[in-house]
């Protein structure tokens, strides 16, 4: 029987954890988990069905009615295909809303760890490290300075056909690295055992063949 292998990516928006994850994934052959999707998913059927974050009773019964799952790379929610419209700049502040809900992370932890349970997987996330698979065999933190961050996501937008400025996408980083790092339940930080990459001014293949390095 081949040995598992879990390897946990952490970090802020736009550190480049799911372009390089993907790659790693594919140079290593296993399944690549995007835990941010998880909760883009949701926070997508919340604002789809009118759900807001304080109704506890609404937010229970979808949550019940609510099937997340990843077929060949895409994220199915309920059935559907919806890569693309959980990547909009509005679901990203409703993903980080609904990520700061106890009922939410427990039903989407839950889903995760058996997830990495099962088989080998490359998980990126916010706490993969120190929550969801915190025996993972590799754990590694990425970051990149604010500004890089943000002009990598607005490069992303702009290809996309969305309408916004630099300065309003910064904006938004920063906020949701505010919301992410200092939420009470499984905040944005940094595993001790985890390896910290600074990814300013590097190539996704540069990140990626570093990891690869690691894991050999
Ligand atoms: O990685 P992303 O930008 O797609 O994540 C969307 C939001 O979900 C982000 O605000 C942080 C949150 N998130 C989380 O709280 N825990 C995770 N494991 C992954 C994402």
């Amino acid at each position: 029987m081949k040995a598992m292998l879990r390897i946990a990516i952490d970090g802020p928006s736009g550190a480049g954890k799911s372009t390089i994850a993907k790659e790693v994934a594919k140079k290593l052959g296993i399944d690549y988990i995007d835990t941010g999707a998880m909760y883009r998913a949701v926070g997508y059927k919340m604002k789809r069905e009118g759900i807001a974050a304080d109704d506890e009773a609404a937010l229970g019964a979808m949550l019940e009615n609510t099937d997340i799952d990843f077929a060949e790379g895409d994220i199915i929610l309920d059935g559907a295909i919806v890569n693309d419209v959980i990547r909009t700049s509005e679901i990203s502040k409703m993903a980080s809303v609904c990520s700061a809900l106890l009922p939410v992370r427990e039903k989407l932890v839950e889903i995760q760890r058996s997830m990495g349970n099962r088989k080998s997987v490359i998980m990126d996330g916010r706490d993969i490290a120190t929550n969801v698979l915190p025996n993972a065999e590799y754990k590694f933190f990425l970051t990149a300075s604010a500004k890089e961050r943000a002009q990598r996501r607005h490069k992303e937008l702009l290809q996309k056909g969305e309408e916004i400025t630099f300065e309003a996408v910064l904006s938004d980083i920063e906020k949701r690295d505010h919301n992410d790092m200092t939420r009470k339940l499984n905040p944005l930080r940094k595993a001790a055992d985890a390896l910290e990459v600074d990814t300013t001014g590097l190539s996704i293949e540069e990140v990626a063949a570093f990891i690869l390095k690691e894991i050999k």
